[in-house]
């Protein structure tokens, strides 16, 4: 970690209260920054560490909840120079099978919750000439079978990141599409099924990587100036350029590979 790049620095991450957003939270609390962390749940900050932790509790999907923690934040400082677009679901089922609601809940999580806390602090950000990070996914690359609604609301935030990039070049803004692959998280626990219901799925199985690791990956490419779209495994690779190369055989793959997914 480039420790110089963090410290005294204003930081905003979501859904730190577990997972990857827990993890970058804990990476970055050995440095002298403040790290604003947002959740549903208030949990006491971590103690013993260099950064100040200020819990701020939020359903980002609450558009006056969303207000008030942004004034609390602005209330402390008019500078964010990171802003982690973290919190999120995943919703899984076939799309003839899924209902409007869950595709305009898993919509308001993942995207709208994330366009407005941006929106609310971008004055700051462009103050800063800060960097705003949004946690997507490789399911954010192409449609994938059995999660229409969680691969549309993430893809839809690329769109809006990469407008935002170009837009705001001139103030110094960067805007970085972050894409995990699986990872060892409570994500497929919390998520949402076809009908709304809570997911309680097990993680994925062979070699996934741990929210830590992924964490790291996060905070070098916040690091790299030139970050743009970034992907961290061969599973995001495989979907980024098949999809340019052979989108018949990126459908056969995902057809086969995930079968049993919208089954
Ligand atoms: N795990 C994976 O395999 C994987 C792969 C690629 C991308 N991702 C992305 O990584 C991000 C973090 O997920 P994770 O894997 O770390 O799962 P996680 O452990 O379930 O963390 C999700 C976080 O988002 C928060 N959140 C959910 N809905 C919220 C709301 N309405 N308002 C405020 N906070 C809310 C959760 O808070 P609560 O504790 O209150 O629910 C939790 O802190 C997500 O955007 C996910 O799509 C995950």
């Amino acid at each position: 970690m480039k420790n110089h790049l963090w410290e005294n620095k204003n930081i905003v991450i979501t859904g730190t209260s577990s997972g990857i957003g827990e993890a970058l939270m804990m990476a970055l609390s050995g440095i002298n920054c403040r790290i604003f962390a947002l959740d549903r749940v208030s949990k006491t900050p971590p103690s013993n560490t260099k950064a100040e932790i200020i819990p701020l509790t939020v359903d980002i999907t609450d558009d006056e909840n969303m207000k008030s923690v942004a004034g609390e934040i602005l209330a402390k400082t008019d500078s964010i120079d990171y802003l982690f677009n973290n919190a999120g679901i995943t919703t899984h089922g076939r799309m003839d099978e899924t209902h409007i609601d869950v595709f305009r809940k898993t919509f308001n999580i993942n995207f709208f919750g994330n366009i407005h806390l941006t929106l609310l602090l971008i004055e700051a950000i462009k103050k800063a000439r800060g960097a705003v990070m949004v946690t997507s996914t490789v399911s954010g690359l192409y449609g994938i079978p059995g999660r229409s609604a969680y691969s549309s609301s993430k893809a839809a935030l690329h769109a809006a990141y990469e407008s935002l990039r170009i837009e705001l070049s001139e103030f110094g803004v960067r805007s970085i599409i972050f894409c995990p692959p699986y990872t060892k998280t409570a994500l497929r626990t919390s998520g949402l099924d076809s009908k709304g219901n809570q997911l309680n799925e097990e993680q994925a199985k062979g070699n996934i990587k741990t929210p830590e690791e992924v964490a790291q990956f996060m905070i070098s490419a916040a690091e790299d100036p030139n970050s743009r779209l970034v992907i961290i495994d061969k599973s995001g690779f495989f979907v980024k350029w098949m999809r340019l190369l052979s989108p018949a055989y990126l459908e056969k793959t995902l057809f086969k590979r995930l079968f049993a997914d919208f089954h």
